[in-house]
């Protein structure tokens, strides 16, 4: 079996990944956070650096794109292909953001089969990168994903990655695992799961469901458990509080670096909202963590949840 690690915009950037494989084993493979598909001549690559291949030698990745018009599709990858050599590409028809929904972006594109069949084929015709997509059951309606899902099955994706809820939940309640059953009959691309997986518990419960599903990405599970690679895998995963504690450490020295003190508070604290889990804060814990304003404040030594897990 395969572990993906999901790519979560404003989080998983390549700071974040790479500070994660040199503290944790069991991650096989990454998507990037989306970046937006333009025409040529609007393009500037050289400004994203969460994609520079000298940012990204510990970790092979693929880049995720995010956009609607065929051509800019094309452009993008070739452009990308000859700067960086990427030869691999994933398409973002998930994300539920309002903003991204409106200008039928992400998750926004779902009621529009044509419009996503017409990327489709105009990528497979016009390139031979290994193109993906990533989905969610629908925007509103999983008849939306169905009817998509039976254009895809006409064209030589590499996999597509599904997140059973619809658009419109974003991430609240639970992952609706009955349709989730009807995209996988349908499809007969390699499907790679994505969705609450926060424990082996979880993973076990769907891998007895889906024993023929190789692949697993892992989202705010592993935020919440950075050990959750390894432990789905069976791996030794040693002292946790040290190795937790030595992972805390060097990722509040790299966000100093390139963020400074108010950049890496901010973020800190956004981490703690998932780190809360593995570290048994309670809400008046965290109410109080997330007061704190000054950086010293919230090293391991500081803050003292780090000692026992
Ligand atoms: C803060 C946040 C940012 C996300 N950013 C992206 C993104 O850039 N591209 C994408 O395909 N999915 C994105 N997702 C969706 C995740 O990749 C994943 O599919 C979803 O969170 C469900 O998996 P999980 O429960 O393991 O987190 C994001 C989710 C969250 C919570």
């Amino acid at each position: 079996m395969n572990i993906w690690l999901a790519p979560l915009h404003g989080i998983t950037n390549y700071l974040f990944r790479n500070t994660l494989c040199r503290h944790f084993a069991g991650i096989d493979f990454m998507v990037t956070p989306f970046l937006p598909v333009q025409e040529k001549s609007k393009l500037n690559v050289k400004n994203w650096k969460d994609i520079w291949p000298k940012n990204n030698t510990l970790h092979p990745i693929i880049p995720q794109l995010m956009g609607n018009q065929p051509a800019h599709f094309v452009d993008t990858m070739n452009v990308l292909h000859d700067t960086y050599g990427y030869e691999a590409f994933n398409w973002n028809i998930g994300c539920p953001v309002a903003q991204v929904v409106h200008r039928k972006r992400g998750c926004g594109i779902m009621p529009y089969a044509d419009r996503v069949e017409e990327v489709v084929k105009t990528v497979c015709a016009q390139t031979s990168y290994r193109f993906s997509i990533k989905m969610r059951l629908g925007l509103h309606h999983p008849d939306e994903g169905m009817r998509i899902l039976e254009r895809l099955n006409e064209y030589p994706l590499d996999f597509i990655v599904i997140h059973p809820r619809l658009g419109e939940q974003m991430y609240e309640g639970t992952p609706d695992w009955d349709t989730f059953d009807a995209f996988y009959s349908l499809s007969r691309h390699k499907i790679i799961y994505s969705g609450d997986l926060f424990s082996v518990e979880d993973y076990q419960t769907l891998q007895q469901r889906y024993p023929n599903i190789e692949d697993w990405m892992l989202g705010r599970g592993l935020l919440r458990n950075p050990f959750l690679a390894e432990e789905i895998k069976g791996l030794p995963t040693g002292n946790q509080s040290s190795r937790f504690s030595k992972y805390y450490q060097l990722w509040v020295e790299e966000l100093r670096a390139s963020r400074g003190d108010l950049g890496t508070l901010h973020n800190l604290k956004e981490l703690w909202h998932y780190y809360r889990y593995l570290c048994h804060l309670d809400d008046t814990e965290l109410r109080h963590l997330l007061r704190i304003n000054t950086l010293d404040d919230f090293l391991p030594e500081s803050l003292g949840y780090i000692d026992d897990l």
